[in-house]
């Protein structure tokens, strides 16, 4: 876990199908409500799809990436009747550039798996709260960061990218995919160019973890 980082950079080999396999075998353990089992893995390596992919995906990165390089917070970027909204980086400078980086080469990484869902097998419980519903959520990216461990595990990097979403309609219809099922990630994986990091940065434990109540910080002693 403290490894398993956004990797920006990858070596050009081909992740075998076993190794998907065997992550996949592992990640399905992960809990759903009602233990519906939502999630569904596309796996992409055919050249002509990631290219489109790519395209696609470098429209709202560009535009977060010009606005980001310019100091705002925040973006709201419009192509056409799709937008994108903000992602925060830590670092920013190198994170900024290395992201951009990726983005350039989406297309060229090894693999891109699509992470999808049955929304309707989702179970959420905050539906009817008037705010953004994220407990269906649950029922899916618990599958989707137990398969980039599992592949971390068999030394393999992935990244974890959200803004192709805003293609579903597009997307669904290059793969044919089936009408109950709707993209959650689309998750770049390949052997990384560089070692895995030993350090990643993170908010400190105390700072978003309590104990009985938010005045008193969880204490490592
Ligand atoms: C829900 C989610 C969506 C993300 N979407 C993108 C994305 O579209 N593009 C991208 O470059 N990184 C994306 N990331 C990667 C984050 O930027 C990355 O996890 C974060 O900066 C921490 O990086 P680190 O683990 O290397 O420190 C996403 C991560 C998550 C969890």
């Amino acid at each position: 876990m403290r490894t398993q980082h956004a990797c920006r950079y990858y070596q050009s080999d081909p992740v075998p199908e076993q190794v998907f396999y065997q992550a996949v075998e592992a990640a399905r353990f992960g809990p759903q409500g009602g233990n519906r089992q939502p999630v569904q893995f596309l796996i992409v390596t055919d050249q002509d799809k990631k290219n489109q992919l790519g395209e696609w995906y470098r429209i709202p990165w560009k535009a977060y990436y010009e606005a980001a390089s310019s100091g705002q917070d925040e973006i709201i970027a419009d192509s056409g009747d799709v937008k994108a909204t903000h992602i925060t980086m830590s670092n920013p400078v190198k994170s900024l550039a290395d992201a951009d980086n990726f983005a350039d080469h989406y297309q060229d990484h090894p693999a891109i798996v699509i992470v999808l869902a049955d929304l309707e097998e989702t179970h959420p419980t905050d539906t009817d709260l008037g705010r953004l519903s994220i407990v269906g959520g649950a029922s899916v990216y618990t599958i989707a960061q137990n398969f980039c461990l599992a592949l971390r595990g068999q030394g393999v990097a992935t990244t974890f990218t959200t803004l192709l979403c805003m293609f579903e309609p597009q997307i669904k219809e290059l793969f044919d995919i089936p009408a109950n099922l709707s993209t959650a990630a689309f998750i770049v994986a390949g052997y990384p160019a560089k070692p895995f990091p030993t350090k990643l940065f993170r908010k400190p434990v105390e700072s978003m973890a309590f104990l009985d109540s938010f005045d008193r910080p969880l204490a490592a002693t």
